[in-house]
């Protein structure tokens, strides 16, 4: 079967240098607590080659913990790999121990920040308003946010999905402009659980977020339990724009076929 990069959304613009694609899918990595320095830059020298041929129609970033990002950045310096951060903090100084500030990112070459992940809401008790003052001051430093929404088990079971995504999304992007951020849809079910939300399901809950959001430009990801196997369905998905990779973004060579995922042609 032939394979090529999916049209979908994705619309075509003339530029300064000639004719390019206006938006990227992106294919994201949340290393969590993982990855000390020296593992970083041993992963970075066996991913290098994986994104050597990248296609044009994607962007890959990673987010390693806080320590990492300095090695990170320049061991892949010369990619097309962007570095994120898996949080930000909403005041740019000042007497809050143990976190980090924007201008601090910056220094180190980051440009995504990831907001709202189920994990900090959990066990840190981030709240909807935090995350939406951490996802302003992302953008006025000009890092992208990649805010996370997505229901619980429980949630689901009760039909209340909807309700708490629209809770999340209209919340969190309060104040927030939608041309220069991600949304990443990840029912906390599927998180590190092994049991991937059904691409179908994913793509229709994605195309609800974008509704909401208001702009039908707006980059939407999918996120839970991705790997190599489940890639090229959800990204044949016309609502799923890319998509927030855990566990699978930790060893090179599986993120690496994920970053390369194919696409039938004529699909999405
Ligand atoms: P997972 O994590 O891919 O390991 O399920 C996803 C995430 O938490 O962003």
């Amino acid at each position: 079967m032939p394979w090529a990069t999916p049209a979908r959304r994705f619309s075509l613009a003339s530029t300064t240098q000639g004719v390019s694609l206006v938006r990227k899918a992106v294919i994201a990595g949340n290393w969590k607590m993982h990855m000390n320095c020296a593992e970083a830059r041993a992963f970075a020298d066996s991913f290098r080659g994986q994104v050597e041929n990248l296609p044009e129609d994607r962007q890959v970033v990673i987010a390693p913990p806080y320590l990492a990002i300095p090695t990170l950045s320049e061991a892949l310096r010369g990619t097309p790999v962007a570095i994120a951060a898996q949080n930000v903090h909403w005041d740019k100084k000042g007497a809050y121990t143990g976190m980090v500030s924007a201008p601090m990112l910056l220094e180190h070459g980051v440009t995504h920040a990831i907001v709202g992940h189920s994990e900090p809401r959990k066990y840190y008790s981030e709240t909807d308003e935090q995350i939406n003052l951490r996802a302003r001051t992302a953008q006025i430093y000009g890092l992208i946010p990649i805010l996370c929404v997505g229901e619980s088990l429980d949630q689901r079971e009760a039909r209340e999905t909807e309700r708490v995504i629209h809770r999340q999304v209209e919340q969190g992007l309060e104040g927030i402009a939608p041309d220069r951020l991600i949304v990443a849809y990840e029912p906390i079910w599927a998180i590190g659980t092994g049991k991937s939300c059904a691409a179908e399901e994913a793509n229709r809950i994605c195309g609800l977020i974008r509704g909401w959001v208001g702009d039908p430009e707006v980059i939407v990801q999918y996120g839970g339990s991705v790997n190599p196997a489940t890639i090229d369905d959800l990204m044949a998905q016309p609502e799923i724009d890319g998509v927030l990779v855990g566990g699978a973004s930790l060893d090179p060579i599986s993120f690496g076929r994920i970053v390369n995922y194919q696409v039938p042609v004529g699909v999405a």
